[in-house]
């Protein structure tokens, strides 16, 4: 409450903060493409070698790693997917986003945090956002639609122009998330080294010059902190001249009787719930059953991976190595990109760029984990992070002003005089708000 006081008061001590996720951008995309705008960001900024995203590799869990600073299995967005064991309903990714309790599951997302602190926030099409979260939504949102083409460059020129220019500028918002689809989708269809994903890597270099043109029109650059980065990166899947796919039902032993629920076709992860008294049957009918699928129960995910100790984690857990994909009848799966694999796989790191008035310049940093993102968003906007797996140690560094002892000292003992003076202004503040 101390930090909605300083937030009432002194707005301009705190800088703005512009979150961007490109899904799908992996960590290595710029290396042989021509990207002058994401070039002059790392000159002007901060750029990680890469980040390592949480386990699983995929869309919803991982943005909601960013949101939250927490590992999967604490904050139970375990899949794109959401289901229902019982019925054996599944809604997809975009009818999943509408189920409230599956996101409202322990975990407050950035924005809500921020707004009980006195700020106010935004996002658009960013994974979490059509959720409901103990009452609350992100006060000023934009829902994706069910159906989108999520590579329009047009439309994210509006996205952008709306997110800078009306609710940065006019509405003055203090944080705000921005999703673009791409270049996750060219990833999937044409693959990571394919002609139609280095023109989409140009278009998101285009369009991250657009919008630092537009922070500088709207007069945001030094009130304004960028972080952009991605879910997850993408590995090439080998055609089928070259492999033996891995198809559940091919495999010896294993029968679909005995599973009551399987979440599978889904790239290379795959959940399953034996029916009852058949998981060790299932479990060692399916280990060993091809030389790149991985079987695990439940409480035996290695834990670096984090994706062992939810409940709705089913009992048995499948993992396919890059370049294959879990089928179950048939194959179903015909993309030449995919994601979802080992968080280790160097294919599955994204990028991670960073510019502003708080952040160091022509600065390179090493590899660190994507939920560090949490609380150097909090520091930077200046409120108190909830509990996360995240360490602002990780990536403090970065920052202008980043734990020097006499700042440090000067901090303090310019606080302490803020703390009394707050005290004192606070009410008057507050009633010529209201
Ligand atoms: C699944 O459906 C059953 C039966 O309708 C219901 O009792 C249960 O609460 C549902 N579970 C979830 C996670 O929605
Ligand atoms: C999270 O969801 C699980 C299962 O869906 C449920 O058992 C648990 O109580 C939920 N936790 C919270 C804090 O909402
Ligand atoms: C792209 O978006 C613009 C603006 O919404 C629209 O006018 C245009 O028809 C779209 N183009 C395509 C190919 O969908
Ligand atoms: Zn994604």
């Amino acid at each position: 409450d101390l930090t909605k006081r300083i937030h009432c008061i002194l707005p301009a001590v705190f800088k703005k903060l512009l979150l961007i996720s490109f899904d799908g951008f992996r960590w290595d995309y710029d290396r042989d493409i021509e990207t002058p705008n994401l070039d002059k960001m790392a000159r002007d900024g901060v750029k990680a070698l890469y980040v390592t995203p949480p386990f699983l590799t995929i869309t919803s869990p991982a943005h909601f790693s960013l949101l939250t600073g927490n590992y999967v299995e604490n904050h139970g967005v375990i899949h794109n997917i959401w289901f229902n064991t019982t019925t054996q309903e599944k809604k997809q990714y975009h009818a999943a986003q509408f189920v409230d309790s599956y996101w409202d599951n322990g975990s407050l997302p950035i924005w809500i945090t921020a707004q009980r602190q006195g700020l106010k926030t935004g996002s658009l099409h960013f994974p979490g956002t059509a959720a409901t979260y103990k009452g609350e939504t992100v006060n000023v949102r934009q829902v994706e639609p069910a159906i989108y083409n999520h590579g329009n460059e047009t439309e994210w020129r509006l996205n952008i122009d709306k997110v800078i220019g009306e609710w940065f500028h006019q509405q003055d918002l203090d944080f705000v998330s921005l999703y673009f689809g791409e270049p996750d989708l060219v990833g999937h269809k044409f693959g990571p080294d394919s002609l139609e994903l280095r023109e989409m890597v140009q278009q998101v270099d285009r369009t991250v010059g657009y919008i630092r043109d537009k922070i500088h029109d709207h007069a945001l650059t030094d009130r304004l902190n960028i972080i952009i980065t991605a879910d997850h990166g993408m590995a090439k899947i080998l055609p089928d001249k070259q492999i033996q796919r891995i198809i559940l039902s091919k495999i010896p032993g294993f029968s679909f009787k005995d599973i009551q629920f399987q979440l599978l076709d889904y790239g290379p992860g795959g959940m399953l719930l034996p029916k009852k008294g058949k998981l060790e049957s299932v479990y060692q009918a399916l280990k060993g059953g091809h030389p790149h699928l991985h079987v695990y129960k439940k409480e035996d995910v290695p834990a670096r991976l984090h994706y062992s100790s939810h409940p709705r984690l089913l009992p048995i857990i499948l993992m396919a190595d890059p370049g294959y994909v879990i089928s179950g009848f048939f194959p179903l799966q015909f993309n030449k990109g995919d994601h979802g694999f080992d968080n280790e796989a160097m294919d599955m790191k994204a990028f991670f760029r960073a510019v502003g008035p708080d952040f160091q310049k022509n600065l390179m940093v090493d590899p660190f984990d994507l939920v560090n993102v949490y609380p150097l968003m909090c520091h930077l906007l200046g409120i108190k992070p909830e509990r996360n797996d995240g360490h602002l140690d990780k990536t403090k560094h970065m920052l202008v002003h980043n734990g020097n002892v006499l700042i440090g000292l000067a901090t303090v003992i310019g606080l302490l005089a803020l703390v009394f003076i707050v005290m004192v202004s606070y009410n008057k503040c507050k009633r010529s708000k209201a």
